[in-house]
């Protein structure tokens, strides 16, 4: 084989070199191919799969011990080694990397193939490598997120890259260790106009990402086809669901880690298997990716959001107890609720109405009969420095009598709404009945949704907004009349989507959008619509925006948050939370939840209780119930259950300042919130499956009861020392999982050795918890050290960090000292007052504690916790507290 080096490209005169290398024995040309070699050559559904077909194909066909040919296992049918390709050209030198064409002389069994394409390598930083191969000669629909513009090429990156000639193929490796990151060298490359293919071989089969689904944290790489195509439908196992994120996180045998993002938006597949192996199937657009070699977790996922965006900072008050429910039949009932959370002191930030409040379901009205104290509800939210928020559907009321319901009326004046094939506007159905779609991709269309909240805002001053069946569902399979019969509603190749149908409960995928087809731009609505809505609700409240929407995108967690949908209220479900937590941190979406409780279905105590305590650990807390199901509010359970629910509350608010904290970590550099254990512990391979836990940042640990009857739990805590949150009992672990007693009143939660959590006295709110005096707790690591941070700003003013309009203060002990150093100080930290310091893990009795150097009261317990209170020390200005 021979390699020329080519502008830090090494190309590869001769092709598939992985089979080269690998195939030795010479048998028949399709028997020789391994069964996990086998990439599918006919994954259509629907179909079963003959030798007739299939060699139609120009491929292999071995019957193995698969059921039938559309079960999960080895494919009947399959390339064989010398199926046709593309063929690399010669290669160009560019100011970030290569570019260079390929082509293909045969056709494929799919119209359209695009004969030359234009293949481009970037080396657009040391850790990030872009790559991108579309058609040589007329351009093609990409999807219209921003991402960087680099200018100047990487000058050491940490990966390598080397091309084969013929058939074209790509490889990726890290130069450390030489890992073989990606090589597409496997199977052949398809780039027909609707039908874009490509393989790769996995280095391990510690794979994650790929959403939204329902499935473990670790995906199952067991022939396991995965479909992306934005869909509502309850959570369901192999089912393409709410939103669309084409990014994946690889675990290395050495501990490092890498993703990939196929920037791309058209409906998709992504098909597993152990090999490992993995084939991104897409209809449209260009094949568009970056690489990102970490080389820890923590890092691979920053770098990712380098490209599609950080988070927002979500207001202070959306970290605190959300409460919601479809079926409050008044906006008196509504406020009882509140009421009733208030007389039990039970912490309780926003309160949420369903489209209940709605008049005939339609967007931007009430119910002027049973929601007609609604804006006095709104007002005595605010006097209790509560918060309100109220779900919009995007589907818009068509069937009003003309002149009496503004949005349409206006929308269809101003042309907003997403038009058929013939230029009228799609009518669909959702709950006001027929309804219209509002085009997000247009400008216009933002000026007139911004207006739409604008004058309902004058009437009902909600907080925030909730967007649901934002998929965009629509009841109706199309439209009233269907959709046409072309080859955008029934492509040549069609996803494993649910429904078997593009349009399968969503509008036509031919309707037409003001900058593409919504056969482009479908799994973007979501993205789309809460773009609009974050900035319609900068504009009319002047406050940082808080928007959580159902269906999402990469590049989401800049305008919203995101609920895992419609759960189930089953034990089962409430695990499920946990992999969809930790899947939207690897998303870039922080502020993410499910509905606690359970929506569907009928809560029992005991799993409200569970719930709950689990739920005051999502980043986003939210209980939310159907329709016809009993209350599952805290309220409406026993005393002892909402005393535990309460209390998991209390201690969720407790943790504020800390979790806040982590948010804005996320803004500013895309650390995680709801943080995967291997992401910091990525050698220790007993972390890679573990989705039962879960941390908040890097040092807090959080262990629920996810099974009935229990009274203890199981948890895995990695090798160090462990402190019990409450009590600052320590345990050592060699990495070994410890079973803990885990009573119904009582969520397990341990903080890391080397942790300083800055924590504040709960409230019943935000308003009031956020002024009481902080309590910091340092939890020492063997050495006696720890390291915390706080970032604090008045909780909702745009742009508090890019302003400087804010606190950052360090905390550090280290030689028995700890040292609060302010970084950077204004006005909210001189109201803030430090009350309190905890300390787990200090082995010797103190004899005497100094307070910036002057003597003060202390107690210290057998459990080596050493506490001084009554500090009334100034968060504005450093101190220091002195243990001898
Ligand atoms: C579907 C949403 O997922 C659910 O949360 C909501 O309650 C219903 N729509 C009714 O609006």
């Amino acid at each position: 084989m021979v390699a020329v080096l080519l502008s830090g490209v090494t190309v590869w005169v001769l092709g598939q070199i992985w089979w080269s290398q690998h195939v030795i024995a010479p048998l028949t040309k399709c028997a020789s191919v391994p069964e996990n070699l086998r990439f599918d050559c006919y994954p259509e559904r629907g179909t079963v799969v003959t030798k007739e077909l299939c060699e139609k194909r120009g491929c292999c066909f071995v019957e193995t011990d698969r059921a039938s040919g559309n079960a999960r296992g080895v494919p009947w049918c399959f390339y064989p080694q010398d199926f046709p390709s593309y063929t690399l050209g010669s290669l160009n030198e560019t100011q970030l990397g290569t570019v260079g064409f390929l082509t293909r002389q045969t056709k494929t069994y799919y119209p359209r193939d695009i004969e030359t394409l234009q293949l481009s390598v970037e080396f657009e930083t040391d850790t990030r490598l872009h790559v991108k191969i579309t058609d040589a000669t007329s351009p093609r629909y990409e999807v219209p997120i921003e991402v960087p513009q680099v200018t100047k090429r990487a000058q050491n990156p940490v990966y390598t890259v080397e091309l084969s000639k013929d058939p074209f193929g790509l490889i990726v490796k890290r130069r450390t260790s030489g890992a073989v990151l990606i090589n597409t060298t496997v199977a052949p490359l398809f780039f027909a106009d609707q039908f874009l293919q490509i393989s790769t071989l996995l280095p391990s089969k510690f794979l994650y990402g790929l959403g939204e689904h329902q499935s473990n944290f670790l995906l199952d790489l067991d022939w396991n086809t995965l479909t992306f195509w934005a869909r509502d439908i309850p959570p369901t196992e192999s089912c393409n669901l709410y939103g669309v994120h084409p990014f994946y996180l690889v675990m290395e045998a050495d501990g490092s880690s890498h993703g990939v993002f196929l920037l791309n938006s058209n409906a998709m597949e992504v098909a597993l298997q152990p090999t490992p192996a993995l084939t991104w199937r897409t209809i449209g657009g260009v094949l568009d990716f970056y690489i990102f070699l970490g080389p820890d977790p923590n890092l691979v996922v920053q770098q990712y959001q380098q490209v599609i965006g950080f988070p927002a900072m979500p207001p202070f008050w959306a970290l605190g107890f959300h409460l919601c429910r479809w079926g409050y039949k008044t906006s008196n009932e509504t406020w009882e609720i509140v009421k009733a959370m208030r007389n039990y002191q039970i912490p309780h930030d926003v309160q949420w109405n369903d489209i209940d409040y709605m008049d005939s379901y339609r967007d931007f009205t009430t119910d002027a009969k049973n929601f007609d104290t609604l804006p006095h509800l709104v007002e005595d939210l605010h006097k209790h420095g509560q918060r309100y928020v109220m779900i919009l559907d995007p589907g818009i009321s068509s069937t009003n009598p003309p002149g009496s319901y503004w949005p349409y009326d206006e929308g269809v004046k101003r042309g907003i709404f997403i038009n058929t094939t013939q230029g009228k506007p799609l009518i669909g159905k959702v709950w006001p009945g027929l309804t219209a779609f509002p085009d997000f991709s247009s400008p216009n269309a933002h000026q007139w949704w911004l207006e739409n909240l604008n004058r309902f805002h004058a009437l009902v001053p909600f907080d925030g907004v909730w967007i649901d069946m934002n998929e965009p569902s629509d009841f109706m399979d199309g439209s009233q009349e269907g959709c046409p019969q072309g080859e955008l509603d029934r492509p040549p190749y069609t996803p494993a989507v649910a429904g078997g149908s593009l349009s399968a409960k969503t509008i036509c995928a031919s309707a037409r959008q003001s900058t593409s087809i919504h056969y482009n731009l479908h799994s973007l609505y979501g993205l789309m619509e809460a773009k609009a809505t974050a900035s319609a609700l900068i504009k009319i409240r002047g406050k940082r925006p808080f928007v959580i929407s159902r269906s999402t995108f990469p590049s989401q967690g800049r305008y919203s948050g995101h609920w895992l949908g419609d759960n189930r209220s089953t034990w089962k479900d409430m695990f499920w939370s946990i992999p969809g937590l930790l899947s939207f941190s690897l998303f870039g979406v922080p502020l993410i939840g499910a509905d606690i409780c359970g929506f569907s279905g009928s809560t029992s105590e005991e799993l409200c209780v569970r719930w709950t305590q689990l739920g005051a650990f999502y980043p986003f807390a939210r209980n939310h119930n159907t329709m016809n199901e009993k209350a599952q509010d805290p309220t409406a359970f026993s005393p002892a259950a909402r005393t535990a629910m309460k209390e998991a509350l209390e201690t969720r608010y407790a943790l504020l300042p800390f979790l806040y904290t982590l948010f804005h970590r996320a803004h500013l550099q895309g650390d995680t919130v709801a943080r995967p254990l291997f992401f910091e512990f990525p050698k220790d391979g007993s972390t890679y499956s573990i989705d039962k836990q879960f941390l908040w940042g890097r040092g807090l640990l959080v262990t629920p009861v996810l099974d009935p009857g229990a009274d203890a739990v199981v948890g895995y805590f990695p090798r160090g020392t462990w402190y019990d949150y409450y009590t600052g009992s320590l345990v050592n672990s060699s990495g070994e999982n410890l079973k803990m007693a885990a009573p119904l009143d009582h969520v397990n939660i341990h903080l890391r050795e080397g942790t300083i959590l800055p924590t504040q006295k709960p409230a019943d709110c935000t308003s009031v918890s956020r002024n009481n005096p902080l309590r910091l707790i340092a939890a020492l690591s063997q050495n006696s050290n720890a390291w915390g941070d706080l970032y604090w700003d008045d909780g909702e003013s745009l742009d508090t960090f890019e302003k400087g309009d804010y606190s950052y203060l360090v905390f550090n002990v280290t030689q028995n000292t700890f040292i609060s150093t302010v970084l950077h100080s204004n006005m909210e930290a001189t109201l803030i007052t430090v009350e309190e310091l905890t300390v787990y893990g200090v082995q010797d009795e103190p004899k005497a504690v100094t307070i910036n150097g002057k003597e003060a009261p202390f107690s210290y317990s057998a459990n080596q916790v050493l506490s001084v209170a009554n500090l009334q020390l100034s968060l504005s200005h450093g101190f220091s507290i002195r243990w001898i």
